[in-house]
């Protein structure tokens, strides 16, 4: 059954950046389907944080990197929501290594959840975007150029790859009112490579790191911005550039 609140489904939604999402969403008017792997303890408390606000949520369980998985997920939306208004690709593993060392499995596993697990989730999540539709990925500082990048090719690749398909999508999508972007944090506060505040300034101009309510606004503008499809907006105060 169709519910009347939009609908919105955060992967990765439990923890970081994609529970800051999920909050902003909810005191935006979104029902909120947070998208888990393991932190069920985490995605649990949230649901019943975002149900005392008034909102609907709902936790569920998936690898994203599972495609039968995914397809399970978003048959359970289509019978519990009904729709989805919104998808934010929030999954980006990172686990930086040169390449030199890098293992065939860590490749095809960072390319599984990065890359393949965001077009499962757009794949089965377009059938239930009904009049109209917003998919937000997200991507990484940078990408708007090809570069070297030694330590963490698999996740640079995945997230350049990302933002092909964004492109993609955006213009296969457009007749159905389906709008398709990235936002592109740079060095958030929570990052496992930060370095130390007094040397920030050397990589990022703007001499701090990103906080997560920085990215919870460039996802809040392309929300409202009906004219903007296809768009890669790097949340990075220069870093990158
Ligand atoms: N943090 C930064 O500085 C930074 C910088 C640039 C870009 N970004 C991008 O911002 C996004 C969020 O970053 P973050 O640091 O908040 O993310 P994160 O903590 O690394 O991961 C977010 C969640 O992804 C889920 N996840 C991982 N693999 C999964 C899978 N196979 N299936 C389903 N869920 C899976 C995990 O859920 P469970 O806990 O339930 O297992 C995890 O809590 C990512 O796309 C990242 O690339 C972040």
């Amino acid at each position: 059954m169709s519910t009347e609140a939009p609908v919105a489904v955060v992967t990765g939604g439990a923890r970081r950046l994609g529970r800051h999402l999920c909050t902003t969403l909810a005191a935006r008017g979104y029902d909120v389907v947070i998208l888990y792997r393991s932190s069920e303890e985490a995605a649990h408390a949230l649901e019943q944080q975002i149900v005392a606000t008034g909102r609907r949520a709902r936790a569920q369980s998936v690898d994203v990197g599972v495609e039968p998985q995914v397809a399970d997920a978003f048959a359970e939306i289509a019978r519990m929501e009904g729709r989805v208004d919104l998808l934010v690709n929030n999954v980006g593993n990172y686990n930086p290594q040169d390449i030199t060392d890098l293992n065939p499995a860590v490749w095809d596993a960072t390319l599984a959840t990065n890359l393949s697990g965001a077009y499962y989730c757009c794949f089965h999540a377009l059938p239930l975007m009904l009049a109209q539709g917003n998919i937000i990925n997200i991507g990484m500082a940078g990408l708007e150029g090809i570069r070297a990048n030694v330590r963490g090719a698999d996740y640079y690749v995945s997230k350049t790859g990302l933002l092909s398909l964004t492109r993609s999508l955006a213009v296969a999508y457009a007749g159905r009112n389906i709008r398709v972007n990235m936002v592109s944090p740079g060095q958030l506060d929570n990052s496992v490579d930060l370095p130390p505040p007094d040397e920030i300034g050397r990589t990022v101009p703007l001499g701090r790191a990103g906080e997560l309510h920085d990215v919870a606004q460039a996802v809040e503008y392309l929300l409202d911005a009906r004219y903007v499809t296809g768009a890669n907006i790097d949340v990075a105060g220069g870093y990158r550039l």
